[in-house]
């Protein structure tokens, strides 16, 4: 049975926490709630508790002015603490109407001692213990969070304006929202080639700068991985922000944080001056970049029309009856070619081999679904044409094509090592979104270098998302139904077909050790036995303290950067371990490559691997890995067991 690529959200793991889905409700839209499990004592008295708690919330924000309240009731041993927030735009009546509809939903959990419920205009929370006041980072259990629902329309106008604006607001919401007084700030921006407006807000839950600024840093990385999306919305437990270019407050309302962002006024009038020439300096600017940009247009409009039908004899026509000039190249699951089309626009078509396409209307579900997936790192699917034999898919042109040729192939060398840098957090970026974008979930299944295309100024865009499906069978596969190349592929997958997103974690880290060292995961160092592959080169020389040794020669590195490498190879060896438990998700990934975390407490083992040539698994537990076995012992992966023994000898 082949595993599927998309699981639907709503199927979440956990039960506890629910999801309503009408964000067309401007105005009180649910957008999670979270009902605990831990039985209160004497569950008649919590709930009593509960609602003398709840009614003196309500009582405070019927004040005016009064956005953040808190309460608790202690009677009888079952202690019951509160809090709730209106978002600032709010008038007194519309907070508790929120505050009402959110309550109402609160009544639903009746068993548990902690709940929260997120409204776009309010938050709720209540607990049986009163730290979340200070902190609001601790939580019992899991609580899913954080959570990041993005729009599912395109920006229509030249898409590079508007994420430039986006990305700019919320840098100030950022750097803002810890430092204004009332931790909460709303801005708007102008997109003046489309009279446009973008609005968004940041607001932290109660006074812990240290934690709002955490939290304001991750909705900024959340909410930028929505882009070019029209809206995004980001929640933690310590924060929630939003944008959107529809007004969902009144665009007077807005904060002044020229004050705030800026410090001290005695550097205004230095400030000032400065400014004075920047400003001309962004005119001229922009004015380069709107004759660079009006070039572009074209091409890219044709990139927002959302995916379309394409005429079979168009394309046909605008490939040359695929002729062999035309091709750009050959991948797992066809020929790719270089296509013109009428209005003169170039695009790529990718020729599915139709055996390997079992059902045609499988195919078109797939690909209307992939094309509501937007992010600037995922390469782009403008359309499919299915009449004839052949399914085609209508992709992005990316004339540098792809990592592979600037690691190992005709442009080995030309990539420095900011570039490498960029080109890995990007890859993270995209991976981030592919997981966590808000009606379904994607697992790539087959990140490798060969897959990241390269834009002009040298971006990934990770090609080939939501297809793993339709990878062709390959008998030699230990596991029939897995897609992926061995050498990037997680053991656990490989072998016991056994899938989660933490298998995109782990071919994430074979790539980031190919952009590294500039060789292939699959290339065997001569004169070393058959346990140096790169995985196996990288973690020796980490072990031996000699990265040197492992990284690309023809990267030039300062002291500076030398360290910052080692540190991603220690991400990278990171992403390999075993169990999938202890790799990082790929939006964790996106805030350490960020932050420029280091692996603190984490101990790295020897990665696990599965040998190209003979399959064989190598598997190194360490001492304290045995438990770990027994997380993936079930039925099925018995059975998987014996298969592995069965190859294990040949
Ligand atoms: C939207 O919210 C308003 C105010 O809370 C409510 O009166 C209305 O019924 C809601 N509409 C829908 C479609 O849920
Ligand atoms: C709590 O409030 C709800 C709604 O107002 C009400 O139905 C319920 O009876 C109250 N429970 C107690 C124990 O007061
Ligand atoms: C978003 O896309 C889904 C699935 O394609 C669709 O059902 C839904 O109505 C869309 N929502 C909005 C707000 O456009
Ligand atoms: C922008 O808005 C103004 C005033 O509403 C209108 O006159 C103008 O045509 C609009 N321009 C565009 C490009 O939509
Ligand atoms: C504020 O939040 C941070 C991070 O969540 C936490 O470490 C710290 O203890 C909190 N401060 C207080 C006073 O609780
Ligand atoms: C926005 O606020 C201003 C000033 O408070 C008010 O005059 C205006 O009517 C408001 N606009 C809307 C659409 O509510």
């Amino acid at each position: 049975m082949a595993v599927l690529v998309v699981f639907l959200l709503f199927l979440l793991a956990e039960p506890a926490i629910s999801q309503l889905n009408d964000l067309d409700n401007n105005s009180n839209s649910f957008l999670r709630w979270f009902c605990g499990r831990t039985p209160p004592i004497h569950p008649s008295n919590f709930i009593k508790n509960r609602n003398s708690t709840l009614a003196e919330l309500r009582r405070q924000l019927l004040t005016d002015g009064v956005f953040y309240a808190t309460a608790q009731d202690l009677s009888a041993g079952d202690t019951v603490y509160a809090a709730a927030q209106c978002r600032n735009y709010l008038s007194t009546d519309e907070c508790v109407a929120c505050f009402d509809a959110g309550v109402s939903v609160l009544f639903r959990c009746v068993a548990g001692d902690s709940a929260y419920v997120v409204v776009d205009n309010c938050f709720i929370r209540y607990e049986d213990y009163a730290d979340f006041y200070n902190n609001p980072n601790v939580v019992q259990d899991g609580v899913g969070t954080p959570f990041s629902p993005c729009g599912n329309t395109s920006a229509s106008q030249p898409v590079t304006t508007f994420e430039d604006v986006v990305e700019g607001i919320l840098t100030e919401i950022r750097d803002a929202t810890p430092k204004a007084s009332n931790n909460y700030v709303a801005l708007t921006r102008e997109i003046t080639s489309s009279n446009e407006t973008v609005y968004a807000i940041g607001q932290c839950v109660g006074s812990n700068k240290t934690a709002c600024e955490t939290c304001m840093n991750s909705a900024y990385s959340y909410l930028t991985n929505c882009l070019p999306t029209t809206d995004g919305r980001f929640f933690d437990m310590a924060c929630f922000a939003r944008y959107s270019n529809t007004a969902f407050f009144n665009g007077s309302q807005i904060t002044d944080v020229t004050n705030i962002l800026k410090g001290n006024s005695t550097k205004t009038i230095v400030a000032g001056t400065i400014a004075g020439v920047a400003l001309l300096f962004f005119i001229l600017g922009i004015w380069l970049l709107y004759r660079r940009r009006k070039k572009a247009k074209e091409t890219e409009q044709a990139n927002f029309k959302g995916a379309v039908n394409y005429n079979y004899k168009d394309l046909l026509l605008a490939t040359n009856h695929f002729g062999e000039e035309n091709i750009l190249g050959k991948g797992g699951f066809g020929e790719v070619f270089k296509a013109t089309l009428d209005d003169n626009s170039i695009v790529a078509v990718k020729k599915l081999q139709a055996e390997h396409v079992r059902v045609k209307e499988e195919f078109e579900n797939e690909v209307k679904l992939i094309s509501h997936v937007h992010h600037r790192n995922l390469l782009r699917l403008l359309g499919w044409s299915s009449e004839g034999s052949e399914l085609l898919l209508v992709l992005e042109y990316m004339p540098n094509g792809s990592l592979d040729r600037f690691l190992w192939g005709s442009k080995r060398g030309t990539l420095d090592w900011n570039q490498r840098y960029e080109i890995i957090f990007g890859i993270a970026r995209g991976l981030a979104h592919l997981h966590n974008e808000f009606h379904v979930k994607i697992i790539h299944r087959d990140i490798k270098s060969s897959n990241i295309l390269l834009t002009d100024d040298f971006k990934p865009k990770i090609a080939d998302f939501g297809l793993a499906r339709f990878l062709p069978e390959d008998e030699t596969h230990v596991v029939t139904n897995y897609a992926g190349t061995l050498g990037y592929t997680a053991p656990e997958y490989a072998l016991r077909g056994l899938l989660s997103d933490k298998v995109d974690t782990y071919s994430f880290g074979v790539v980031i050790l190919e952009i590294i060292s500039g060789r292939r995961s699959t290339e065997v160092k001569s004169g070393l036995s058959s346990a140096a592959y790169l995985l196996e080169q990288a973690w020796q020389s980490y072990e031996k303290n000699i990265h040197m040794k492992f990284i690309d020669e023809t990267l030039n590195l300062n002291q500076h950067e030398q360290e910052h490498v080692m540190k991603i190879i220690e991400i990278a060896l990171l992403c390999t371990q075993t169990p999938p438990s202890k790799r990082p998700t790929m939006s964790e990934m996106v805030l350490m490559l960020q932050e420029g975390q280091s692996l603190g407490t984490r101990q790295l083992t020897r990665p696990t691997f599965v040998q190209n040539h003979d399959r064989r698994v190598n598997i190194v537990f360490s001492k304290n890995s045995s438990a770990s076995n027994h997380v993936y012992k079930n039925k099925m992966e018995l059975e998987a067991d014996d298969r592995e023994k069965s190859t294990c000898n040949g």
